[in-house]
C-alpha cells in the first residue's frame, strides 16, 4: 500500500477513480474489491484516517492512499490524472456561516476539479447537511463546468459516519454532478529560483510576514556553522505550505531553499517567500 503526499505526482495507467476524504477506507474497500480492474485514491488530511485506511486496505493492489489536502494534491499530485468518477461521502460541512469558508466544494475547487475529470465523469456527494450540499451544489453551478441535481440519499453506502448520522435520525442526501466542460482554471506553479546572498547579517527574523496576499509566519530559526533551518507557514489562498527552508554556504554564496523533507508546492508565494527570507537575512 503506497502512501504518498499532495504534491508527489501520481501517475497510473487505466482507469482510476478517487474519493476525497475517505476516512478509515470503509467505502474504498468495498468499491475497490468488485472493481479489481480500476485503480482507487483515496486522499485524507487526518493521518490517523489515513492509518486506518492503510491497514483496512493493504491487501488490495489496486488502491493508492495520499495524505494530504485534496485541494493540493488536485493542483499537483493529480496533475497527469484525469478521474472517472470521484466520491466524496461526509466531507466535514463546516455548520456556521463563519466557517463557511472552509468547506472543500467551493467554486475554485470546482473548477479545478474539472481539470482532473474525464469528458463524461462525474461527482458524487452524500451529507446529512443539506445547506452545506446546496453550498456545494450552488459553486459547481456558478462554475459553469458542472451540471449536477441532490436528492434524498437512496441505499446510501454505510460508511462510519453514514452510521453516525442515521442513528441519530437524520436524514441523508446526495448531490451528483456531471461534468459540461473543463473549467479556464490557472494552476499557480511556477519554477523556483533559488536566491543567493553573500552573507547573513541577521538571523532573528521569527515573526509574521505579509506578501501581497499570501502570509509567511517564521516559526523557528535554528543556526549552525555554515546553515541555518528555518520552520515556516505559507497560507496562499486555501493552499497551506508547511516549510522547512535551508539556507546553505555554497561556495561564496549562502542560497535559501526548500528542504528536499518539507512539503511544498512550487508556487508565486514559495518564491515571495525565498526571496523575503534571503532578503531579512542580508539585512
Ligand atoms: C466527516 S469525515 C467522513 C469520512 C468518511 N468519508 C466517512 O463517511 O466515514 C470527513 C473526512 O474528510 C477529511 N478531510 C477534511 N478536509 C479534507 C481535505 N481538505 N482534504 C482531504 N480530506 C479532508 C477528514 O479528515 C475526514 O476524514
Amino acid at each position: 500500500m503506497e502512501i504518498t503526499f499532495p504534491f508527489e505526482e501520481i501517475k497510473i495507467s487505466g482507469s482510476v477513480e478517487l474519493e476525497i476524504g475517505c476516512g478509515n477506507g470503509e467505502f474504498l474497500k468495498f468499491i475497490a474489491e468488485q472493481n479489481r480492474g480500476i485503480n482507487y485514491i483515496g486522499i485524507d488530511i487526518s493521518w490517523e484516517s489515513i492509518k486506518r485506511a492503510s491497514r483496512r486496505l493493504r491487501d488490495l493492489g489496486n488502491v493508492g492512499l495520499v495524505w494530504g489536502d485534496a485541494y493540493a494534491f488536485l493542483m499537483f499530485g493529480a496533475k497527469h490524472l484525469k478521474f472517472q468518477r470521484v466520491y466524496s461521502l461526509f466531507p466535514d460541512p463546516w455548520p456556521k456561516k463563519r466557517h463557511e469558508h472552509k468547506r472543500l466544494f467551493s467554486e475554485d475547487f470546482w473548477k479545478l476539479l474539472s481539470l482532473r475529470v474525464i469528458e463524461d465523469g462525474w461527482v458524487w456527494i452524500v451529507s446529512d447537511h443539506l445547506p452545506a450540499l446546496l453550498w456545494y451544489y450552488d459553486n459547481a453551478l456558478s462554475s459553469g463546468c458542472w451540471y449536477g441535481y441532490i436528492s434524498e440519499g437512496r441505499g446510501i453506502f454505510e460508511t462510519k459516519y453514514a452510521r453516525k448520522w442515521k442513528g441519530m435520525g437524520k436524514g441523508i442526501y446526495e448531490g451528483m454532478f456531471q461534468l459540461i466542460k473543463p473549467c479556464d482554471f490557472t494552476i499557480p506553479e511556477i519554477t523556483l529560483r533559488i536566491p543567493k546572498m553573500r552573507e547573513i547579517k541577521n538571523a532573528s527574523i521569527v515573526g509574521d510576514y505579509r506578501i501581497g496576499d499570501f502570509h509567511l509566519s517564521i516559526k523557528e530559526v535554528f543556526v549552525s556553522e555554515g546553515a541555518v533551518l528555518i520552520k515556516g507557514i505559507i497560507s496562499e489562498g486555501r493552499l497551506i505550505h508547511k516549510v522547512w527552508f535551508e539556507v546553505k554556504k555554497i561556495g561564496e554564496f549562502w542560497k535559501v531553499e526548500p528542504s528536499d523533507f518539507s512539503r511544498f508546492y512550487p508556487t508565486k508565494a514559495l518564491q515571495l517567500a525565498l526571496d523575503l527570507i534571503a532578503n531579512e537575512l542580508s539585512r
